[in-house]
């Protein structure tokens, strides 16, 4: 059995959405009982929402990068939701996507990822308006453009991006091959195929100053 899910996890792929939308200034509503600021490490031991999955140690590697880490904290100063987002602003920056492969944002381009709302939390807006709240901050960071993945099925997420003002810009199947990591853009003929840990510039053909 453990042959076996080893032999799956080498051969996998996911579908999904690339979502993306001006970074102008809009404006945020404020979700009642809810502050929206930079996460800081004291959050990461203690709040329930980082036990999970391994979250705690991945985001205190994380952290003090190149990736800003926001959330919403409730009264009761836990980070009760929270969005990583990446902006490049006089460089390209890479940042991690699915399989071990990484999207190489272009100057100009800012890119939300790794989101979650506590489950206690849940159906509140906060998803919704920490995706405002990041589309802001890279206005305020001088990118144009901001994008945002998300599986197919995952209809919490499509519905929270979507009410966020975001608007669909392509559908994409990340492959996994054994040792290669590829990637399907829907209308077009051929895939791209990668070796892990590297950078794919997909991204690019979508930037609207190229
Ligand atoms: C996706 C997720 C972040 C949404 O968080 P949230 O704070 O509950 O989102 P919002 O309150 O802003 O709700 C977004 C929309 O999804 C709807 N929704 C919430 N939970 C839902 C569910 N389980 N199924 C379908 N729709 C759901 C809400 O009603 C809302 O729709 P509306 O705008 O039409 O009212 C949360 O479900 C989560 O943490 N999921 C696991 C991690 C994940 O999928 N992250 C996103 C990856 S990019």
């Amino acid at each position: 059995m453990a042959v076996l899910n080893r032999l799956r996890g080498l051969w996998r792929q996911s579908q999904g959405i690339l979502f993306s939308a001006p970074a102008d200034d809009d404006t945020a509503d404020q979700v009642d009982d809810y502050t929206f600021r930079p996460v800081t490490p004291d959050h990461l031991d203690k709040d329930e929402i980082f036990a999970i999955r391994g979250r705690a140690r991945r985001f205190h590697s994380r952290l003090g990068g190149s990736h800003q880490f926001l959330g919403f904290v409730s009264q009761e100063n836990e980070v009760v939701s929270y969005v990583w987002l990446s902006v490049a602003e006089g460089a390209s920056l890479d940042v991690p996507f699915r399989y071990g492969l990484l999207i190489r944002l272009c100057p100009g381009q800012a890119y939300i990822w790794d989101c979650a709302t506590a489950a206690s939390h849940q159906s509140r807006g906060l998803y919704r308006q920490g995706l405002t709240h990041a589309r802001i901050e890279a206005a305020r960071r001088n990118a144009d453009q901001v994008y945002i993945f998300t599986d197919l099925d995952n209809a919490a997420s499509i519905k929270g991006i979507m009410a966020a003002k975001f608007v669909e810009q392509s559908r994409i199947t990340v492959l996994r091959r054994g040792p290669i990591r590829g990637l399907r853009v829907e209308g077009e003929t051929a895939d791209y195929y990668f070796g892990e840990g590297r950078s794919t510039q997909f991204l690019k053909r979508f930037n609207r100053a190229t």
